[in-house]
């Protein structure tokens, strides 16, 4: 399918009804439905779904670069670029592909790329959605240069909620974290679970493997699982923020949460040849089954 300016989107939809898109304009997942049709991703009514920027919603990807510590464009170039669908899939596990429905979409840096990031790279991903309407992101990065190069990554993932004062992330307790608000300063998360009365834009370092974020209000929670992904980036821009956002409406900051899978504070230094893989994974299920998680 075509989005409003004529760039594809893909369509995947599951036998139960579930459906996600992904835009050819920086792999970005654009929706993503559940059985009943409702939207679990956030989408501001301002997106604009123009190139050469990212669309303000559904999960953008960061690279090479995340945020603007670096010489590119704040979050990389690469959810700026079209993708090409991959007609050469790499072999993924069977767990990966069977009964779902997925697309392999791959991007590959052009001559003008390499003027500002000097590493010939080719960055491979599969979205899919499965029968039981969970969605994976699985991103493979391969060096193909002579010379190693290093990257941060992240899956931005705009979360659809129902009031952002009602919601509590679970998982990160404990953890140390980066705080953008005060100078990237470490401090180390000492509440029970995360809830939100203020702008939040922090990087957790070394999380566990899995992330619950609880909708009181919605009474769902999701379950975000994944690997070779061991920072969180938890942000919302609250009211300030929003209003200086020119994509953005004044009061969505109560309607979204952003929660990346990432790798940040440890960026990844890919040898000639090597590849490295991250896999980002979404669910949603009711509240009352999440303490038996
Ligand atoms: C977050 C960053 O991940 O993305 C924030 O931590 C940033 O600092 C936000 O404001 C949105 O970035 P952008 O470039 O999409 O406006």
């Amino acid at each position: 399918v075509k989005d409003f300016n004529g760039i594809d989107q893909v369509l995947l939809r599951n036998p139960q009804g579930a459906s996600a898109r992904v835009s050819l304009h920086g792999g970005q997942v654009t929706s993503w439905r559940n059985a009943h049709g409702e939207e679990l991703l956030f989408t501001s009514t301002k997106a604009i779904f123009k190139p050469p920027k990212a669309m303000r919603g559904g999960i953008p990807i960061c690279f090479p670069q995340f945020g603007n510590c670096g010489a590119l464009e704040q979050h990389g170039f690469a959810r700026n670029k079209l993708w090409k669908i991959d007609e050469n899939p790499p072999h993924l596990p069977l767990s990966d592909s069977q009964g779902n429905s997925f697309v392999d979409l791959i991007l590959k840096p052009s001559e003008e790329d390499l003027k500002f990031w000097p590493h010939i790279f080719e960055f491979r991903l599969r979205v899919s959605l499965a029968t039981d309407g969970r969605l994976t992101l699985i991103s493979r990065i391969r060096n193909i240069n002579g010379k190693p190069f290093n990257f941060s990554f992240a899956c931005h993932a705009y979360l659809s909620v129902s009031d952002i004062s009602e919601v509590r992330v679970e998982g990160l307790e404990t953890l140390d974290y980066i705080d953008n608000l005060f100078q990237k300063e470490r401090f180390t998360e000492q509440g029970d679970a995360l809830t939100f009365e203020s702008e939040v834009d922090r990087v957790y370092v070394s999380s566990p493997s899995m992330v619950a974020v609880i909708d009181h209000e919605k009474k769902r929670t999701f379950v975000i699982r994944k690997e070779g992904l061991p920072d969180v980036v938890v942000w919302n821009p609250w009211e300030k923020k929003s209003k200086a956002m020119p994509d953005f409406g004044d009061e969505e900051y109560k309607q979204m949460l952003c929660v990346d899978g990432a790798i940040i504070e440890k960026p990844v230094t890919l040898k000639p040849g090597e590849e490295w893989t991250g896999r980002f994974e979404l669910s949603v299920v009711p509240s009352s089954f999440c303490s038996d998680l």
